[in-house]
C-alpha cells in the first residue's frame, strides 16, 4: 500500500513489528538527539544516574543557547556541567554564541528521513528537511540516549494541501497563524501535519521552518515537508548536499484527514493575548499603542525574515515610544545578513541588536512595561511568557512586525511600503551560507573521554527520584486551575528562575508563582495532594519541571478535563499520575482542600479507571488513565528513571 511520507519515516525506525494503527503504541529507534541549557542539566543527571556512559545514538547535541545571561553563579555553573557532562557522554556541543537550537540542528545537523527527539517543544522545527522530529521531556530524550526504542502513540497524519502563492507582505508565519486560527490550540493532538501541494514548492526552507516549528502551537506531534528540490538547495548551500536524500509521500498513499490551505488568500495576521490560536487580521485587529516589538527567534529568525524586516525599516526609524530588539537565529544568518548590510539598515533605525540566543522569547531579558503591548514574532504569547503577567503580547511576521515598530501601532508592511512591498518578495536564501562549525566541540574518542571529568557547581542538585505510587492514596486538593494552564504558569520562566532549573529543591518554592504564589508552601505542608485541572492542562513548552517541582512538593496526582501530550508523558515519567475526569462536569464538584480517596490505586491503575472518593463533598467520582501498558508500568515502578535502571538491570 502507498505510504505517506510521514508513515513512511516511522516504519523504517519501527524497533518493533507494527501495523500502525492510530492510537497503537509503537516502538521508534531514534537517530538523533537534541537538549539545551534551561533543560537539559535534568537530562544529563538523569543520563548519568542510568548508569551508561555514553550516548548510544547516532548524533545527541547539546545546545548552550537560552540563558546566556549570567546573572549570578548559577547560570555559568550549568553551561561549564552541560560541556563537562557532553565531553564525557560522547555529545556535541554548540557554544553560546554559535545560534539557537533549533536554527543550528537543522543546518548543520538535519537529514532527510531521520528522526530526532528534542528535549524542547520546538524540535518539529526540522520537519522543514523531511526530518521526523518530536519534541519531548528531558527524561524522554535519556531515554533515547540510552539506545532504547522510544515510545510513541501512533498519530494520525493529516495532509495540509497547500496551493497558490504568498503575497508580498505575508509570511509564512501568516500560514501557521491560518493553521492555528482554523484548528486551534488543541487541533493537533495526536496528529502529525503532513504538508503537500504545489504551495510547498513555493516555500523555501527558510519558511517552512516557521510553520514546522510553530506546529508545536497546535499541540501536534510533529509537523513535515517533503524533502525537495528547495531542501536539497538548502544543504547544498550549507556544504552538506552529500547528505541529501530526496523524501516524498508515495503516489496515491491516504491520509486520515485533510486541510486546504490557499496560499495567495492569506492576510497577514496576528494572534492576540493570551493564546495563539487567537487569530485575527492585522488589518481587523482593535489598534493599541505598541510599546515594544521583538522581531527574530527560533520560528522566525531566518536570513529572509531579518532581511525582510530590514527592509520595512531601511530609510525609516523606530517609533520613538517603541522598544525594538531583535534575535537571528544563528552566527551563520548573522554573518551573511551583515555581508548583505541588513543588520546595517537595523542598526540605522535603531534597533537593537541581541545575542544569538533565545534570550526575551523565554523571558531573558526585554520584559515588556505594566501592561505593556509587545508585538513579538515569536511562537507563544501566554500570560507571563515575556516575564510580565500584565504584558498583552501579540505575534506576527517579521514584516509586520517591522511596520508596527515603526508606526508604533499594529500595521502591515503594506502599509509602510505600498506598492513597493513587491520588493519583499525578491528576498531568497543565500546560495551558500557561510560555514564555520568552530562553535561546535565535536566528542572525544571513548578513551580521551575517559580521563574527564564532569564539573558539578553548587547550582547542580542531585536529581530528585519519585516513590512507586502506594495502594490507598489519601490526600488533600492542593490546587484547582482553570482551563488552559501552561507550563510557563507552572514553572515561571525569566532569567532568575530559569537559572534555578538545576536546582530542584530551591526552583519548587516557585511553583506556579505567578497564578497562586500559596501553592508551592500550600502543597508542601500537606505532604501529599492532588492537582485538579481543567482543559488542556500543561501546554505549551516542553519543560519537564512543570512535572519534576510538583512530583518534589509531593503532587500524586493531576485530575484535569484534558492535558497536552508532552506534559502528560512528563508526568508519568516523574511518578505523578495523569488521570482524566471521566464526566468533565465533575470538575465542578471538586474544590481546593477537598480530601480526596483513592483505595487499591496500584490495583486500579492497570484497569485505566480509578474510583475517587470526595471526603470532604460525600461524593464520588471516576477518573480515566488514559496510559500505555507500558506507561502503566512506568508510573507503577515510580517513574522513568526506576523504570529504565530494571530495564538496563543495573538493579
Ligand atoms: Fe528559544 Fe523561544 Fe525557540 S525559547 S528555542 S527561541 S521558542
Amino acid at each position: 500500500m502507498a505510504q505517506n511520507l510521514s508513515r513512511k519515516i516511522l516504519a523504517a525506525h519501527l524497533a518493533k513489528p507494527s501495523k500502525m494503527e492510530v492510537g497503537e503504541e509503537i516502538y521508534l529507534k531514534v537517530d538523533q538527539t537534541l537538549t539545551h541549557d534551561i533543560n537539559a542539566v535534568m537530562t544529563y543527571l538523569a543520563f548519568e544516574a542510568i548508569g551508561l556512559d555514553c550516548t548510544k545514538v547516532e548524533t545527541s547535541v547539546s545546545y548552550l543557547d537560552h540563558n546566556l545571561l549570567y546573572l549570578d553563579h548559577k547560570t555559568p555553573d550549568d553551561h561549564i556541567y552541560l560541556q563537562s557532562a557532553a565531553k564525557k557522554l560522547g555529545v556535541y556541543v554548540s557554544r553560546p554564541g554559535n545560534g539557537i537550537c533549533h536554527a543550528v540542528q537543522v543546518a548543520r545537523f538535519g537529514v532527510p528521513g531521520k528522526l530526532s527527539m528534542g528535549g524542547d517543544s520546538h524540535t518539529p522545527h526540522g520537519g522543514s528537511i523531511g526530518m521526523m522530529c518530536i519534541g519531548v521531556g528531558g527524561m524522554d530524550v535519556a531515554t533515547a540516549m540510552t539506545g532504547l526504542p522510544m515510545r510513541l502513540k501512533m498519530p494520525k497524519i493529516i495532509k495540509v494541501n497547500l496551493t497558490g502563492r504568498l503575497r508580498p507582505g505575508c509570511n509564512a508565519k501568516d500560514v501557521i497563524l491560518e493553521m492555528l486560527r482554523q484548528n486551534t490550540v488543541k487541533g493537533g493532538l495526536g496528529k502529525i501535519y503532513e504538508y503537500v501541494g504545489p504551495g510547498v514548492s513555493t516555500l523555501e526552507v527558510s519558511d517552512r521552518v516557521t510553520i514546522t516549528n510553530m506546529g508545536a502551537e497546535l499541540g501536534a506531534t510533529t509537523s513535515i515537508f517533503p524533502a525537495d528540490d528547495m531542501v536539497r538547495k538548502f544543504m547544498k548551500a550549507q556544504g552538506r548536499e552529500d547528505a541529501f536524500v530526496e523524501m516524498y509521500p508515495e503516489e496515491g498513499c491516504s491520509y486520515d484527514g485533510e486541510i486546504d490551505i490557499d496560499l495567495s488568500s492569506l492576510k497577514p495576521l496576528i494572534a492576540c493575548p493570551h493564546q495563539p490560536d487567537n487569530v485575527t487580521t492585522v488589518e481587523e485587529v482593535e489598534k493599541k499603542k505598541v510599546q515594544q516589538v521583538l522581531i527574530g527567534g527560533c520560528t522566525n529568525g531566518s536570513y529572509k525574515d531579518i532581511a525582510k524586516a530590514a527592509l520595512v525599516l531601511q530609510g525609516r526609524h523606530v517609533h520613538e515610544d517603541v522598544s525594538c530588539t531583535c534575535v537571528v537565529s544563528s552566527k551563520q544568518i548573522y554573518k551573511q545578513l551583515l555581508r548583505d548590510g541588513y543588520l546595517e539598515m537595523l542598526i540605522d533605525a535603531g534597533v537593537r541588536l541581541l545575542e544569538l540566543a533565545c534570550g526575551p522569547c523565554c523571558a531573558i531579558g526585554q520584559s515588556p512595561a505594566t501592561d505593556g503591548v509587545a508585538v513579538r514574532t515569536t511562537n507563544r504569547n501566554f500570560k507571563g511568557r515575556a516575564g510580565n503577567p500584565t504584558a498583552l503580547v501579540y505575534l506576527v511576521s517579521p514584516e509586520t512586525a517591522a511596520a508596527c515598530a515603526v508606526t508604533g501601532t499594529f500595521s502591515t508592511a503594506e502599509e509602510i511600503l505600498g506598492t513597493g512591498v513587491v520588493m519583499l518578495d525578491k528576498i531568497v536564501e543565500p546560495e551558500e551560507y557561510p560555514i564555520d562549525d568552530s562553535m561546535i566541540i565535536r566528542p572525544l574518542s571513548r578513551e580521551e573521554a575517559a580521563k574527564e571529568e564532569i564539573v558539578r557547581g553548587p547550582n547542580i542538585a542531585p536529581l530528585p527520584v519519585p516513590d512507586a505510587p502506594e495502594q490507598t492514596l489519601e490526600c488533600k486538593v492542593s490546587l484547582k486551575t482553570t482551563d488552559n494552564i501552561t507550563t510557563d504558569d507552572i514553572t515561571p520562566a525569566s532569567a532568575e528562575f530559569s537559572s534555578m532549573r538545576s536546582n530542584i529543591p530551591l526552583m519548587s518554592q516557585y511553583c506556579y508563582h505567578r497564578y497562586d504564589p500559596d501553592f508551592a508552601s500550600r502543597a508542601k505542608e500537606l505532604g501529599k495532594s492532588v492537582i485538579i485541572g481543567g482543559e488542556n492542562y500543561g501546554q505549551g513548552s516542553s519543560r519537564e519541571h512543570a512535572a519534576i517541582n510538583p512530583m518534589y512538593l509531593g503532587v500524586k496526582a493531576v485530575i484535569a478535563k484534558s492535558m497536552a501530550r508532552i506534559h502528560k508523558g512528563n508526568l508519568v515519567n516523574h511518578g505523578i499520575i495523569p488521570m482524566i475526569f471521566e464526566n468533565p462536569k465533575d470538575y465542578d464538584q471538586v474544590d481546593l482542600m477537598d480530601e480526596l480517596v483513592i483505595e487499591n490505586l496500584r490495583d486500579q491503575i492497570p484497569q485505566r479507571i480509578v474510583e475517587v472518593e470526595n471526603k470532604t463533598k460525600k461524593t464520588r467520582f471516576r477518573a480515566k488513565i488514559e496510559l500505555s501498558d507500558n506507561e502503566v508500568e512506568v508510573i507503577l515502578c515510580g517513574g522513568q528513571l526506576r523504570y529504565l535502571k530494571k530495564q538496563l538491570k543495573y538493579v
